[in-house]
């Protein structure tokens, strides 16, 4: 199966419902993508995406290098807005709605879909004012900031380290915590999503199991989408998995594609294309 939404359509009470493998309707699915394309200074440098993303699960995003892993997530929060060049083609759903029609203010998207990048990316301020940072930006006087603050720092299993010294630089942390630091600043805007490129590729194997056990707690509220290089994380912590792959035309082009999306599972015991075995078995990649 290339991409399949969740499920098939049937008829239940005489509208049209979508009822899905996780026993989902349609208006419950988180993002639907259908037939995706974006390019870079007019070449296309990933196409035709399909795939649904369910809510409270984790998405995992598997391929080699230049796949085109980065630049769909990037879809998924119209920060492909802020590359110049960049064109986004097909059609993004959230929550039913087109994420990418005129009336969506993308810089609100943004805010409310954050993200999580390999490198943590704390500002040059204190650690309380990195999580504060978002509320700020979106109210003009954010009320219960200091809850919202120790919330967000206890949801990302970081409070209890830092609650001495919220004043501090947050440069001042480790890379594992500012990892955990820049998830509680994505947290504190109370997100629905949470998009995460590679977030444990430049920790250690602690602070990466730290990440991973964090992801596996905020599932319960939260939908991850993540990127990975580490197939044994996306094995570990996803609950489906979507394997892209490049695709060599005869000019020499390179695209990325969509060459299997399915549970974790059926991916990495039993996936349906050869190309999928080859990579998950490192065979190619
Ligand atoms: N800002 C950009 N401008 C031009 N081309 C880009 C840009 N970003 C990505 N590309 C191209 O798009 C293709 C997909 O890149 P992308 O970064 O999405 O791949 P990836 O799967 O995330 O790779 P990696 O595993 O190395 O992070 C590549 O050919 C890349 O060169
Ligand atoms: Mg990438």
């Amino acid at each position: 199966m290339t991409g399949s939404p969740l499920g098939a359509a049937v008829e239940q009470d005489g509208a049209m419902t979508v009822a899905t493998a996780s026993g989902l309707t349609t208006s419950e699915i988180v993002y639907r993508v259908n037939d995706l394309e974006v390019r870079y200074g007019g070449e296309p440098a990933v196409t035709d995406l399909t795939l649904d993303i369910a809510p409270r699960e984790i998405t995992a995003i598997i391929g080699p290098s230049g796949s085109g892993k980065s630049t769909f997530l990037r879809c998924l929060n119209r920060m492909n807005d802020l590359v110049s060049g960049a064109e986004v083609v097909g059609r993004v759903e959230y929550h039913g709605h087109d994420l990418y029609a005129p009336e969506v203010d993308a810089v609100e998207v943004r805010r409310r879909i954050g993200m999580v990048f390999q490198q943590p990316n704390p500002f040059p301020k204190s650690i309380y004012d990195n999580v504060a940072f978002g509320p700020r930006l979106r109210e003009r006087r954010p009320a219960g900031l200091a809850d919202r603050v120790e919330a967000a720092l206890t949801r990302a299993a970081l409070w209890d380290e830092v609650k001495d010294k919220l004043k501090s630089n947050a440069l001042s942390l480790s890379g594992g915590q500012q990892q955990r630091l820049c998830i509680a600043r994505a947290l504190a805007v109370e997100p629905d999503v949470i998009l995460m490129d590679e977030p444990a590729s430049a920790l250690d194997p602690i602070a990466t199991a730290r990440i991973e056990d964090l992801m596996a707690e905020l599932k319960r509220d939260y939908t991850i989408v993540i990127v990975t290089h580490n197939m044994q994380q996306a094995a570990r912590v996803s609950d489906r998995t979507a394997f892209l792959t490049t695709d060599v035309s005869p000019g020499g082009g390179r695209v990325g594609r969509l060459v299997e999306f399915d549970s974790t599972d059926v991916i990495f015991t039993a996936p349906s294309d050869a190309r999928t075995e080859g990579y998950i078995t490192g065979r190619y990649g």
